[in-house]
């Protein structure tokens, strides 16, 4: 087992009905509860670690979690730095043995954009590991906002040519209606796919990203809210909406909300039933068990990525 790139992963996937799971990490038990999942689903696995993450667990635990899971698991695993802001941290993590990097410079004009995704792209392949960019800004659609408006933040399709072209990126994050965390529409959930199958097709060999695709599992938010929580209102992306996403030329599928609610409702539960106990492993390990669960309900139901390892 070993760090493998996302390349010919991507090249399988991107003609397919599924897409590859990647799922943010930030300590040993979702390491585990990941790790397990796709071992037991003989699935592809993408983790990847944000700069939060980085300095949360400290790079080093986080690189040596991930290596000592591949050991356990024999798994081969892509492991990608998410949300790369600048080219020094993408540096650092095609350092530190990152087989795959974005650099996300969606926030920047189109020029500037190309500029700094071109410099990540020229020092990641010359060390042989591969790059995701961004174009477009995540935002949800909303009911009273008109066509013009999206435009002007979704991805557009001529745009993500010339910029594939010009910078040599190896996968592109596009935005057609998703967004980061657990609000993600405000009325019913909508994406652009007519938006969707345009960049297909005009960039058919360029593997696309979904960033902000939690579908925000009902049955954790009910369980936040029932043991004390307050997320009333929260709402994902449909799991069927992934499913059509995978049809098109979506390689790779990014899930944090699920995970960071499936263990915050999990620990929830534990310390209202259980309110004398104070054993880190008594909620940690129920934790784990339920990220486990979820993910392997994900790749088999909604990734559609069971047995493509
Ligand atoms: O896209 C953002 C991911 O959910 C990572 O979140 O920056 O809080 O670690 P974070
Ligand atoms: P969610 O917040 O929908 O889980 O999205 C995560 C993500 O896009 C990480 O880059
Ligand atoms: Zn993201």
């Amino acid at each position: 087992m070993a760090l493998i790139s996302s390349k010919e992963m991507f090249s399988k996937a991107i003609h397919s009905d599924y897409a590859v799971g990647a799922f943010n990490v930030n300590n040993m038990e979702i390491i585990q509860g990941i790790t397990e999942a796709a071992k037991e689903e003989n699935a592809p696995l993408i983790l990847q670690v944000s700069a939060g993450a980085r300095k949360y667990a400290k790079p080093v635990y986080l690189v040596k979690l991930v290596e000592a899971a591949m050991e356990d698991t024999n798994l081969d695993i892509v492991l990608h730095l998410d949300h790369g802001e600048d080219f020094e941290i993408c540096k650092k993590c095609v350092d530190d043995g990152f087989t795959s990097v974005m650099i996300d410079g969606s926030k920047y004009p189109f020029e500037e954009n190309i500029k700094i995704t071109k410099k990540v792209v020229e020092y990641a392949h010359s060390k042989g590991v591969v790059v995701e960019a961004e174009l477009g800004k995540l935002a949800g659609i909303e009911d009273d906002v008109n066509v013009k408006a999206q435009d002007a933040t979704f991805t557009d399709p001529e745009q993500a040519a010339e910029f594939v072209q010009k910078t040599g990126v190896d996968s592109l994050a596009i935005a057609i209606g998703t967004s980061h965390g657990a609000y993600k529409f405000k009325g019913e959930p909508r994406l652009d796919f007519e938006r969707l199958g345009k960049i297909s097709q005009i960039i058919p060999d360029t593997p696309l990203v979904l960033h902000g695709a939690s579908t925000v599992l009902p049955e954790f938010v009910e369980m936040c809210n029932k043991y004390g929580g307050e997320i009333p209102g929260a709402q994902g992306v449909p799991e069927a909406m992934l499913k059509e996403a995978a049809k098109y030329n979506i390689c790779k599928i990014n899930i944090d909300t699920d995970l960071r609610l499936a263990m915050t409702a999990s620990i929830r539960k534990l310390f209202v039933e259980n309110p004398s106990e104070f054993d880190p492993r008594k909620y940690l390990g129920p934790a784990r068990e339920a990220i486990k669960k979820m993910v392997r309900h994900k790749i088999k139901n909604v990734l559609n990525a069971s047995n493509q390892r």
